[in-house]
């Protein structure tokens, strides 16, 4: 098959909601329409339960399971699906930020009865940042929740994108029946089941036909023909390009528990969602059908045996074909590496590949030379952009509890740092050692893994940070002149750029109204 044909019929994509709003059920749902699982319930849910939050066997089988479902792809319908997931917890919205930057558009679920939720629109900023097309799914409609236009409007002004209903629910709650389909004008009656996927049982193509009243009831039939005459007179025509545009979310409603409108979403995803687009490098943009391979690393997972530093780099292939055992440029590193163990990862499975093409994810086999970030290409010297870091929300600074075990603990705190684990800052003044996170489960984490995997033993103690700023100014000598008059909160990140560390927000105002000529930076990209 040519290359064109291979991107044309790929699909990459994660699904991103607020936690519960039912990310798990329709990645089982689509994995049984897939066929790649033939039960519910063989996806296990990724997210850290708090009631066993401290519970490191807990986290440690997460991880576990967080490999074996980081990448699902399945074929549908002569599409080949990868499906990248997302962590649960939002302890690790970084990871799931990274995650965004392998994948070509989004389905975003939303929970009917409690509309758009904070992390929601969080994942929709990240979004943005790269014009990634979006999907809504909203879920839940078997459960009382609010009405479907506030909900539409709702989601247009807090994630500031606008909509295009291309699926309407008839009923609601205990009164649910389905969804019809407005992008293919067409109406499929199921019966509810939670453990198989069931038959249409009618199919009605035109909302006039008084079948339509028999099958779902004389209000609901009327109260539908109205819906569908409003909506089609409100909204203008979905214009699937201004959808890869960025511009605008095709919205589908649903049940994943009930298999309710799932099929609808599916079918019109494949149709309409992007087959694998091109990256921007520092110097230009690479287009997947160049006939030589590139891509880049967002995510590097340990391995679970701490006898062994193995680690699996995920690795998103941008353009050309990869193939195993060629030896690639490793643009930071100082030597080519060849991988003799590549992964990919079709239903549960994970299989020994020899090839791929632009858009899929392969799990690359490494001891220790890539990190978060690294690109690897068939010759040219480039480094693509669009992996950042976000100005982490929690800070603490690293206390050495072993001074015999300095060496190990600094190499844990690299390997765990280069996993994305968390974010490290060194200050100028002191080498006082500072880790970043999200949330404050991470710290939990990298001191159990510290102990249990490099025999090193740290406290973390708290500290008065609002954010890490990155610094840059048109002025070298401004710059220059800033951080030497603010030494005491100059630190520098993993990568040796510079960052302010700044202890509230209304103090960081005031330094950005002293000294305009510098600017400040929420990510380490800008
Ligand atoms: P998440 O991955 O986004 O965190 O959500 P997940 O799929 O785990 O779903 C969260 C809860 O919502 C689960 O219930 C799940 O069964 C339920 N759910 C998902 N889709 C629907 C739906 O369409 N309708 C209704 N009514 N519920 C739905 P749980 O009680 O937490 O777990 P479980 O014991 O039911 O699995």
């Amino acid at each position: 098959m040519s290359l064109t044909k291979e991107i044309q019929k790929r699909r990459t994509f994660a699904i991103i909601a607020h936690p519960d709003a039912g990310k798990t059920t329709l990645t089982e749902k689509l994995l049984l329409f897939g066929g790649a699982i033939q039960t519910a319930g063989a996806v296990k849910s990724n997210k850290i339960d708090t009631a066993t939050k401290s519970d490191w066997m807990e986290i440690e089988k997460q991880r576990g399971i967080s490999v074996a479902t980081s990448v699902m792809g399945f074929e549908y319908q002569g599409v080949k699906i990868n499906l990248l997931d997302t962590p649960g917890h939002q302890d690790f919205a970084e990871d799931t930020y990274r995650t965004l930057t392998a994948v070509d558009s989004v389905i975003m679920v939303i929970d009917c009865v409690k509309g758009v939720e904070i992390q929601t629109e969080k994942l929709m900023e990240v979004c943005r940042m790269r014009n990634t097309p979006v999907i809504c799914f909203i879920n839940k409609l078997d459960r009382e929740g609010r009405d479907p236009y506030e909900l539409l409007d709702e989601v247009e002004e807090k994630l500031n994108i606008q909509v295009r209903p291309l699926s309407w629910p008839i009923g609601m709650g205990k009164g649910f029946k389905g969804v019809y389909n407005l992008y293919d004008k067409k109406l499929n009656v199921f019966t509810p089941s939670q453990r198989k996927l069931s038959d249409a049982r009618e199919t009605i193509q035109n909302l006039e036909d008084t079948k339509l009243d028999e099958l779902i009831g004389g209000n609901n039939a009327w109260q539908l023909r109205e819906d569908v005459e409003l909506i089609e007179g409100v909204y203008p025509d979905f214009d699937p390009k201004e959808y890869l545009e960025g511009k605008v979310a095709p919205v589908f409603f649903g049940s994943a528990v009930n298999n309710f409108g799932v099929n609808e979403m599916l079918d019109t995803f494949i149709r309409i969602a992007p087959s694998p687009i091109g990256r921007h490098t520092e110097d230009r943009e690479v287009n997947p059908e160049e006939p030589k391979f590139s891509g880049f690393v967002f995510k590097i997972h340990a391995n679970m045996d701490p006898n062994h530093r193995n680690r699996i780099a995920f690795l998103r292939i941008v353009s050309g074909k990869f193939e195993r055992n060629k030896p690639y440029n490793h643009v930071r590193g100082p030597k080519p590496l060849r991988f003799s163990n590549v992964t990919q990862f079709m239903a549960q499975d994970r299989e020994i590949v020899d090839e791929a093409f632009p858009g899929d994810i392969v799990g690359l086999f490494d001891t220790g030379n890539l990190k978060i970030g690294d690109t690897l290409t068939e010759g040219e010297n480039m480094t693509f952009k669009g992996i950042p870091s976000f100005s982490p929300e929690i800070f603490k600074e690293v206390i050495n509890k072993d001074a015999m075990k300095t060496k190990q603990l600094e190499k844990g705190l690299k390997q765990l740092m280069e996993e994305g684990v968390a974010q490290y800052f060194t200050y100028e003044m002191g080498n006082r050692k500072v880790v970043g996170t999200v949330g404050q489960l991470q710290f939990e984490v990298i001191q159990f893994r510290l102990k249990n995997e490099y025999n090193a033993s740290v406290e973390f103690a708290s500290m008065n940070l609002y954010k890490a700023c990155w610094i840059s100014s048109k002025d070298k000598k401004q710059l220059d002149e800033f951080i030497r008059s603010k030494s005491r909160h100059i630190a520098y990140d993993k990568d040796g750029k510079v960052v302010f560390m700044a202890e509230s927000r209304a103090w960081l105002q005031m330094v950005q109204d002293n000294y305009p000529e510098i600017e400040f930076h929420f990510t380490s990209e800008f």
